[in-house]
């Protein structure tokens, strides 16, 4: 079985990130029988809005490097630069002659980052869920593990697999989304109502997992509840107590009952501060692995590694295109 994911280098990846999908990557890694991974970093997805050139590089490194930091562990998967393999543009464009303008503008994050870009809306956001199907149709992926947030995506790209499929004869497998329920969509600390992004304005709304330890304690002791004042999981009732909740269940494994009995009778305040405890933590231990990494040499072997092994598979298939299209001599 083979599985495929990735994510944009913008900025610092968050708790959401980290919960909605790289921890998933290391479970499916660990756990999984017979499967080949490959994660990439999404470069090549990020410039579809204005991104300054030095943070961008910088970003790429530090992506890459909390791959390893995580657990992904380069004997039992494949790390790799989305741009370091060209054939994702390639299929990229040849999938875009197969898809249709009203499919892309129908896409909710189209509509909603497109909304914040006002009169300067680059062509890349618009075609960019088809640069995402070549990123896992390239590969024959049989499940991508993602948040909640990429699920019209995989749906896109499915329907994209079968229109080629039809037309042409069966090239690509049809990829199944890998959303787990819990996690899938962690929102802001601030505003429980909104997911948890790593662009938005208000930083006190996440925490990255480069965040320094004290801030990012604070940020949970700072994160918004209600007046309630139960430590209960109710997503109508009770969002911002649930998001907590929700956080807490995923980072300790205990499950959503035994915490909701561990904080009968106390307050938010117990609650939050073990929470701060349980992040703090986890993001210490991130972050000495990271340390040690970013000092070492090993990423750039592993990130060789992974583009040659990537880029192995995406030439046999990008030919296979081609001849069935009809392209080129051959
Ligand atoms: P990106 O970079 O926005 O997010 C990376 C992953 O994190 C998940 N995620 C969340 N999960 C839970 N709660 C949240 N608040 C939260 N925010 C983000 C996302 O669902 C995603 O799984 N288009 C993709 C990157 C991509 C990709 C691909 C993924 C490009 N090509 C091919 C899979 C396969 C993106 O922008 O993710």
């Amino acid at each position: 079985m083979r599985i495929i994911s990735g994510i944009q280098p913008t900025n610092v990846p968050t708790l959401g990130n980290y919960i909605g999908a790289m921890k998933n990557f290391v479970k499916i890694q660990n756990e999984f029988e017979d499967v080949d991974l490959l994660v990439f970093v999404a470069d090549l997805h990020s410039i579809t809005v204005e991104r300054d050139r030095a943070e961008l590089k910088k970003n790429i490194k530090t992506l890459a490097a909390l791959y390893l930091a995580i657990g992904l562990d380069p004997a039992k998967c494949h790390l790799f630069i989305q741009s370091e393999v060209p054939e994702h543009t390639e299929l990229s464009y040849v999938l875009e002659c197969n898809a249709y303008i009203g499919e892309m503008e129908r896409m909710i994050q189209f509509k909603e980052k497109s909304a914040k870009e006002g009169a300067s809306v680059r062509t890349g956001l618009l075609t960019y869920p088809i640069l995402m199907a070549a990123d896992i149709l390239l590969y024959d992926a049989d499940k991508v593990p993602v948040g909640e947030d990429q699920k019209q995506h995989l749906e896109i790209t499915k329907v994209i697999a079968e229109r080629f499929n039809n037309k042409y004869g069966d090239t690509f497998t049809i990829p199944e989304p890998y959303i787990l329920k819990s996690g899938a969509r962690i929102m802001s600390l601030q505003d429980p109502l909104k997911k948890m992004s790593k662009s938005d304005p208000n930083q006190k709304g996440y925490i990255t997992l480069l965040d320094n330890i004290d801030e990012a304690k604070n940020k949970i002791r700072r994160a918004v509840t209600d007046s309630i004042g139960v430590v209960k999981y109710d997503q109508e009732n009770q969002p911002a107590v649930t998001n907590l909740i929700n956080i807490y269940s995923n980072l300790t494994g205990e499950s959503i009952e035994s915490i909701e009995k561990k904080y009968e009778g106390l307050g938010y305040k117990e609650f939050k501060e073990d929470l701060a405890n349980i992040v703090g933590d986890e993001l210490t231990k991130i972050q000495t692995k990271y340390n040690e990494i970013i000092k070492s040499d090993i990423l750039n072997k592993v990130l060789d590694e992974g583009r040659d092994y990537a880029h192995y598979l995406a030439v046999k298939k990008i030919r296979k295109v081609h001849k069935r299209v009809g392209l080129g001599r051959e």
